[in-house]
């Protein structure tokens, strides 16, 4: 459903941050891009959404060209859960969540439904956190709190930039759990940036992984260790554990 056709990003006139991007996201499909700091996983997410467009090539969503839909309601339909917590800390969980509904012009009794609605699904309960502000929850709640605001408008596609790698290890592996779990529910397409394997192993059903700006391999992580496409995705993926984390 999301397809990089030959897709293009320079910042500046002499050096491509990506280059060469082609490849299909499918609809549903929970789909992890790696690779190491710098090698354009950022950019490539963001041009999903259009908060960086491609220099070149083309990016189409459902068929159609991203670039003929309106850019806020491109961005409004999907969702999008950053690293740094970026809740807005004067407004309540409630009203955090209720951003994108608001714009859209959903009835307050919809809005307030679906925000208890959200919560439930990440597990918070909604009586005791909808009037909270953000300064009085954990880390890992804020997360969450990050991640019900980007299912609000209910959004086809989530696209998340290592919304996990703040936590500490035991959070960060509980909400991986239930990430997954909440995606098996609600069967949206998920494009999340990472570059610990461990997290594409247990999160991914397929892997991208970049390298320089390329795209070395898009598979299994079984088949990236045993079928490598290249001598990066051999270095990364060869002697990693992969059986005994997605067992
Ligand atoms: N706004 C920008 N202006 C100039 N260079 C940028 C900009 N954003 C990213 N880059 C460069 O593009 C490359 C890829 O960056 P990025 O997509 O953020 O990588 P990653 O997310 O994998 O760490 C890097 O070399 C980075 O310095
Ligand atoms: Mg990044």
């Amino acid at each position: 459903m999301i397809t990089f056709n030959g897709v293009d990003k320079s910042f500046t006139e002499n050096r491509k941050a990506v280059k060469g991007l082609s490849f299909t996201i499918e609809r549903g499909e929970f789909f992890v891009l790696i690779g190491p700091s710098g090698c354009g996983k950022t950019t490539t997410l963001k041009m999903i959404n259009r908060l960086i467009d491609a220099s070149s090539g083309t990016i189409t969503i459902n068929g159609s060209p991203h670039t003929d839909v309106d850019i806020h309601e491109l961005r409004w339909n999907i969702g999008y859960v950053l690293q740094q917590i970026a809740l807005f800390p004067h407004l309540t969980v409630a009203e955090n969540i209720s951003v994108v509904p608001e714009m859209k012009k959903w009835k307050q009794k919809d809005i307030e439904r679906r925000v208890d609605e959200l919560l439930d699904l990440v597990g918070l309960d909604p009586a005791t956190y909808r009037d909270r502000l953000p300064e009085d929850l954990s880390g890992g709640q804020q997360q969450r709190i990050g991640v019900a605001r980007a299912l609000a408008g209910d959004p086809d596609i989530i696209l998340m930039d290592e919304p996990f790698s703040a936590l500490d290890p035991l959070v960060r592996e509980q909400l991986q759990t239930d990430i997954k779990a909440l995606q098996q529910q609600i069967k949206k397409t998920i494009v999340f940036v990472t570059h610990d394997m461990r997290e594409a192993i247990i999160l991914g059903d397929r892997i991208a992984m970049m390298e320089e700006g390329e795209l070395q391999q898009v598979g299994t992580a079984e088949e990236l260790q045993q079928n490598p496409a290249t001598p990066a995705v051999s270095a990364s993926w060869g002697v990693f554990p992969v059986k005994e984390i997605s067992h």
